[in-house]
């Protein structure tokens, strides 16, 4: 008989937790995943919005939720009921800014989230498939949120969607079957938008949920990167315990509850008085119901697809007899999946921008400069310096990507600490 079971059962919570534990292994993995993982002690500023995605992605579904209680996917009944969403029924305001805010902040999130593995080359081994499958998650985002825009049935929601869908025309010999097979229909219909539907609120949900679990599986059993780009598991103590580690739970719980609190915030101030801002988060056009007889004059995708679709219309000329809207498709479709090659592009002997060298640090600069400039180039009607602008970042932005195995060999780095800084 061993001790516990001579001193009896437990009772109250440690009583409860002992008969739940022989069943479900719930203290083991909140152990595993909370209060003994040991994640790196420097985490800084970069570290907050992989939580923050989280927090966005709860918004959104609870959101979510409760507008497709008064969501009608029908051809008549869709724009209707937004408005009655917005006007009659209890809160409705609420949840529908909540959602479009959130929509737009889930981006602004990711993209800082992203831009933080840049920075400390958090995709390099052995993170490489925790980064390919933050890439996923980051497609199934963009179709989320492409599908989603749909929905209002406005005139940019119909016209949106028929430029994007009619760029799968442009592919040689399946392009417009493809783009028929896509709509259900001959034009953006009713048909349409039901499956459109039907993606966004049941698909690809699901796969962005499975996804995220997997993510976070993957990131706690190879254990978190952190500024100094070193890995903390190579300097453990007599216990195995990381010496540079602290237990995720309390210190970095409290931590990105702060953050939260601090999120909410911008994000509150955002919902309450500027929803639409500008016209950036919720388009003007879209006030009107979608009208296949009226096109806007200047169809722009949302903020956050606007430096893909500035590269997009970058290709101007036909070439090899293909047409330039093919290569827009090639270039854009390229634009989005080139980082996925990055863990095998990165030659550097080390991981962080703290101690690459030069070369790095400007390329990156530059990359983000671009990728700006692009976002800005995209909200914009069609120029001739417009284009020849974005022709120019399209090829800052791959040169990025492409040159790395180069720069980050010949530059000269500094050597990375033993132990991680502050
Ligand atoms: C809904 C989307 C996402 C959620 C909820 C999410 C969640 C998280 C969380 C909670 C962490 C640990 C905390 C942190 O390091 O900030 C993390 C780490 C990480 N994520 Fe994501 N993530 C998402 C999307 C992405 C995307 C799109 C990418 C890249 C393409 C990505 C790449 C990474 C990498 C490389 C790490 C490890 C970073 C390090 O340890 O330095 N994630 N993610």
């Amino acid at each position: 008989m061993d001790k516990t079971e001579a001193q009896g059962p437990k009772s109250g919570l440690a009583g409860a937790m002992e008969w739940l534990d022989k069943r479900f292994p719930a203290t083991e993995t909140f152990e595993y995943h909370m209060s003994k993982y040991y994640a790196p002690k420097n985490f800084n500023f970069w570290y907050y919005f992989g939580f923050l995605a989280m927090f966005v992605l709860v918004n959104q579904l609870i959101t979510g939720i409760w507008l497709t209680m008064n969501y009608v996917p029908s051809g008549d009944g869709a724009f209707a009921s937004v408005e009655y969403i917005m006007r009659d029924v209890e809160y409705g305001w609420l949840m529908r800014y909540l959602h479009s805010t959130g929509a737009s902040f889930f981006f602004v999130v990711i993209y800082l989230h992203m831009y933080r593995a840049l920075r400390y080359g958090s995709y390099r081994g052995p993170r490489e498939l925790l980064w390919l499958i933050g890439m996923a998650i980051f497609i199934a985002l963009m179709a989320e949120g492409f599908f989603g825009y749909l929905l209002p049935w406005g005139n940019m929601s119909y016209w949106g969607a028929q430029v994007i869908v009619s760029l799968f025309g442009a592919i040689p010999y399946i392009g417009p079957d493809l783009m028929e097979w896509i709509r259900g229909d001959f034009l953006m219909s009713e048909t349409t938008l039901n499956r459109f539907f039907a993606l966004h609120v049941v698909a690809l949900p699901l796969v962005l949920c499975v996804l995220i679990f997997v993510h976070l599986v993957a990131l706690h059993h190879v254990g978190s990167n952190n500024p100094d780009g070193i890995e903390i598991k190579k300097n453990k103590d007599e216990n195995g315990i990381p010496k540079d580690g602290i237990p995720f739970h309390p210190y970095y719980t409290v931590h990105d509850i702060h953050a939260m609190v601090v999120f909410l915030f911008i994000f509150c101030a955002v919902v309450f008085f500027a929803p639409e801002m500008g016209g950036y988060f919720l388009e003007k056009p879209n006030f009107e119901m979608a009208d296949p007889l009226k096109t806007p004059d200047h169809i722009a995708p949302v903020w956050y697809y606007t430096p893909f679709y500035a590269m997009l219309r970058a290709a101007t000329f036909p070439l090899f007899g293909l047409s330039a809207k093919f290569w827009g498709f090639v270039v854009m479709i390229g634009a989005i999946v080139i980082p996925m090659a990055l863990p095998w592009l990165d030659r550097s002997p080390v991981k962080s921008m703290r101690y690459k060298g030069s070369i790095s640090r400007i390329m990156l600069m530059i990359f983000v400069i671009s990728f700006f400039i692009l976002g800005y180039l995209g909200t914009q009607a069609p120029s001739k310096a417009g284009t020849i602008a974005a022709q120019v970042c399209t090829a800052l932005y791959f040169a990025y990507f492409i040159l790395m195995p180069w720069y980050t060999r010949v530059e000269k780095t500094q050597p990375e600490p033993e132990r991680v800084t502050g």
